[in-house]
């Protein structure tokens, strides 16, 4: 089963996701896109041997991300923090195959500009009881495909942002590899 990861940022969940997948005979990380040059997920795709492309906004658009995607034969397509929105050339060509995670209970605190430390921010501003993370599938619009699975998590006595985004983080890095795992199980 081949996986591709889409990641913009530090990469810790696409370093979680190579780490779990290094030993598992069937599964392979054939492959790491991401459009920025400088994200951390390149070093820890290196640090796994799995191949890196580097792309810019037209070429995402255009087919070239596309054909190089198709090349790599993906069964799945991992949005590990890719911040731009998926084009929809990609998307129509593996339906119900890219998956994204999101580090919110949707579908609230979601949507265009819900991203990173701006979703715990809110969360705490209106006193959530708790947050999480949704993992679902991606259509054209920003976090709104159809949830795959979601857990929550206690964030009452988090005093910060900053305190929100560990505790959802380490739900990330626990249950993202186990659900791609069991979606390629089918
Ligand atoms: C995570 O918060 C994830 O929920 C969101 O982007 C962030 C990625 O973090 N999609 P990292 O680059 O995997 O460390």
């Amino acid at each position: 089963k081949n996986i591709v990861l889409f990641a913009s940022g530090g990469g810790s969940n696409a370093e979680k996701i190579m780490e779990y997948f290094a030993e598992k005979e069937n599964f392979d990380v054939v492959g790491l896109f991401t459009n920025n040059p400088n994200a951390g997920a390149i070093d820890r795709a290196k640090n796994y041997n799995v191949p890196v492309f580097v792309f810019n906004r037209e070429e995402l658009n255009s087919d070239i991300v596309l054909q190089k995607v198709q090349a790599l034969n993906p069964d799945i397509i991992v949005l590990a923090g890719f911040l731009w929105k998926f084009p929809s050339n990609i998307i129509d060509q593996y339906p119900n195959k890219v998956i994204n995670i999101h580090p919110a209970l949707l579908p609230k605190y979601g949507g265009k500009g819900m991203y990173g430390i701006n979703v715990h921010r809110a969360v705490l501003e209106n006193k959530e009881k708790e947050s999480g993370i949704t993992i679902h599938y991606v259509n054209d619009d920003y976090d709104e495909g159809n949830i795959i699975f979601q857990q929550a998590i206690a964030v009452e006595e988090c005093l910060t942002p900053e305190d929100v985004a560990l505790k959802v983080l380490s739900l990330e890095h626990e249950y993202f590899p186990r659900i791609i795992e069991e979606l390629l199980q089918g």
